[in-house]
């Protein structure tokens, strides 16, 4: 603690007194409404964040479907080993003439001649080996069938990395049709990198799918669940709202690669799984249901995006500048591909009844999840071809859905020509929300903190969907604080906001920065993600100014930034102080104006070198830290050379 800080905490809270902050009929200048969802999420498949990451499925290609198109070298038994073990004879190939499900087309059939002392089978190593806990209970699954006259016995193991078993089962799989197997695995040690082992002990041919581990404990303990580390991560952030699933993997790589939300939805096998555009594959296990599910159990809106009926401008076979370039879908698909979009809104919304409603019942959830936003192309070019698209899809969910908040695009830069081209077609159609995209440097975020101020307020709001400043230091995060409170200060234009992008997963890291890296066993979150976790988790929904002064004669000085926010559900009044200059800064905070304020405060830092950063070898590096304080009615706080500051002065007589 530095001595200009000690000072400021001591001296507030000895001049402060436990009474209400406003004399009885004084009136206080109304704040401004602001968005009450501002701070958000965008989640996209990118960097391993879905398979192998929050989607809590611990076996890698499940179902035989990789192949070369989703990474070179990739084939239907990538993360397979073919095992005899103990002179067993045999053989195993990948087949597709009657698969479980058409959307599914591949398995595999083991024959053996004879599977002498151990058995022939299939080794899994998972994404990057399979954790687990001793005695901590894996949900092991299976779809087999069996081809030949008898029963066949099944050995289902877990290993550790010199094949000792952790863990072993036996199942019988009856002759006939695919059925699925179920059956509990508890290891008896801890290991971060065992590998699942299911073999055929008797003579015969069986075909099997879909082999499948998951935890026994996932997010809000559902099924077919999110990987809870992770996902309460996600949730700490307090995120209004979730994007998904992208980003560049909405619009894809050419037209066979649009997401699609109906083959992400229904029983998992039947799902059909896709290449991603970042370089590997989707299962679609993390589909639709499942994004929705998690909106409601982090009490978060879901905001999904869907392509504006054109392909990604950058990509042709791989994600890369320059490809193929945009796609178009036909004008006389595209019929088809509006209805697609009107049924996910009555998919979401619709009564179990409808017809797309029943399907989400027939899921397990009967009412409504109450869709209020759905996003429409993803910092596209705005092309002739994107403008005839865009325009059929919003027109047609605009006129079956008035009051739902339509997101349109505006390219992928602060400004420029899909900037401009895009503004201008929303304004044209009266598009209620644009997309906002920029990556930028923490230099650029500073100088640009007034960038909102000048918006016009009677045209399309904003949705700055995707923004980070190029780096995970501290410096790099209270550059972003910085710009956030201008965010907040003009949270009348901007509606929502989100960094990008979310997760990145060790050894699988496409695109830097991120907000939260992970391995298979641990969560490091940045210093960015504390930053957006004190604004997630101190949102108002007015905004006061002239509550914050700066320092005299910093008016010019893009280092230093503030916001006064007021939360109606609690009273509480959030202050936030902004310090990216190398020395100690005095803020002065008038609160007189408030009324039903008490001097109870809570007080939470994020400080420490420019350069810092948390790391896996070193994750606390950085971290917010909170303690009691004692609000007055008028104060000095002096901020520490690179710090945000977080003051939450308590409201009276609500209930917390
Ligand atoms: O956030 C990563 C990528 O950046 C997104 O997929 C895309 O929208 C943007 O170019």
């Amino acid at each position: 603690m530095t001595t200009s800080f000690r000072c400021a905490f001591a001296c507030a809270v000895a001049l402060t007194l436990a009474a209400p902050l406003l004399t009885l009929g004084q009136t206080a200048p109304a704040g401004k409404p602001i968005s009450t969802d501002l701070f958000g999420i965008f989640f996209e498949d990118i960097n391993y964040a879905a398979d192998g990451g929050l989607y809590a499925e611990l076996i890698q290609n499940r179902s035989f479907e990789y192949a070369p198109s989703d990474h070179a070298g990739w084939s239907p038994l990538t993360a397979w080993e073919y095992l005899h073990e103990g002179y067993a004879m045999g053989s195993v190939s990948v087949e597709s003439a009657a698969p479980l499900h058409a959307n599914n087309p591949h398995y595999a059939e083991l024959r053996v001649e004879s599977p002498f002392q151990k058995g022939l089978g299939l080794k899994n190593a998972g994404f990057d080996g399979i954790p687990v806990r001793a005695g901590e209970k894996v949900n092991f699954s299976l779809w087999a069938r069996v081809k030949s006259q008898e029963a066949m016995p099944l050995l289902v193991q877990l290993r550790g990395p010199k094949d000792q078993v952790l863990a072993e089962t036996t199942l019988s799989a009856q002759k006939g049709e695919w059925q699925q197997y179920d059956a509990t695995l508890t290891p008896s040690a801890t290991e971060d990198k065992a590998t699942l082992v299911v073999l055929a002990t008797g003579k015969g041919t069986i075909d099997l799918d879909m082999i499948s581990l998951f935890p026994s404990t996932t997010f809000h303990h559902h099924r077919n669940g999110l990987r809870p580390d992770l996902a309460q991560a996600i949730a700490d952030i307090n995120p209004k709202f979730v994007r998904f699933p992208g980003g560049c993997l909405t619009h894809g790589d050419g037209l066979d690669n649009l997401y699609d939300w109906k083959q992400t939805i229904g029983p998992v096998e039947q799902r059909v799984a896709q290449r991603n555009i970042w370089g590997y594959h989707q299962t679609g296990g993390l589909g639709y249901f499942e994004y929705f599910q998690f909106c409601e159990d982090i009490g978060a809106k879901p905001l999904p995006v869907v392509a504006a009926g054109v392909s990604c401008q950058n990509s042709g076979g791989s994600w890369r500048i320059g490809g193929t370039g945009q796609q178009a879908i036909p004008l006389s698909e595209m019929d088809a591909y509006v209805q697609d979009v009107l049924d996910l809104v009555e998919w979401a919304n619709g009564p179990a009844t409808s017809p797309w409603g029943a399907k989400r019942a027939a899921a397990g959830h009967p009412a409504p999840f109450n869709l209020e936003y759905i996003g429409i192309g993803n910092e596209d070019k705005i092309t002739p071809d994107f403008r005839s698209r865009f325009t059929l899809v919003y027109n047609a969910v605009h006129a079956k859905y008035p009051n739902l908040k339509i997101v349109g695009t505006v390219g992928p830069s602060p400004k420029g020509e899909d900037y401009d081209l895009g503004w201008a077609l929303a304004n044209q159609l009266n598009v209620p929300l644009v997309d906002e995209h920029y990556y930028e440097s923490p230099k650029w975020f500073l100088a640009n903190n007034q960038r909102y101020d000048s918006y016009d307020r009677t045209k399309a709001k904003v949705y700055l969907g995707e923004y980070a400043s190029r780096g995970n230091t501290l410096y790099n995060a209270l550059a972003e604080a910085a710009y956030m409170t201008s965010l907040e200060r003009n949270g009348d234009v901007v509606q929502l906001a989100s960094y990008a992008p979310l997760l990145a997963k060790e050894g699988h890291t496409q695109w830097n920065p991120d907000l939260i890296y992970f391995t298979n066993t641990t969560v490091a979150p940045t210093v960015n993600y504390y930053v957006q976790q004190l604004f997630g988790q101190n949102q108002g929904n007015t905004y006061h100014q002239g509550v914050v002064t700066l320092p005299a004669g910093t008016a010019a000085d893009t280092t230093l930034a503030a916001s006064c926010v007021r939360d109606a559900r609690t009273g509480d009044v959030i202050l936030k102080l902004v310090n990216t200059s190398p020395t100690a800064q005095t803020f002065r905070v008038e609160l007189a104006r408030f009324k039903g304020l008490t001097s109870t405060a809570t007080l939470t830092v994020l400080t420490g070198d420019k350069e810092a950063k948390n790391t896996f070898t070193s994750p606390q590096t950085v971290l917010p830290k909170k303690s009691g304080y004692k609000a007055r009615k008028a104060f000095a706080y002096t901020a520490q050379p690179y710090s945000l500051v977080v003051i939450r002065v308590q409201g009276r007589g609500v209930s917390r």
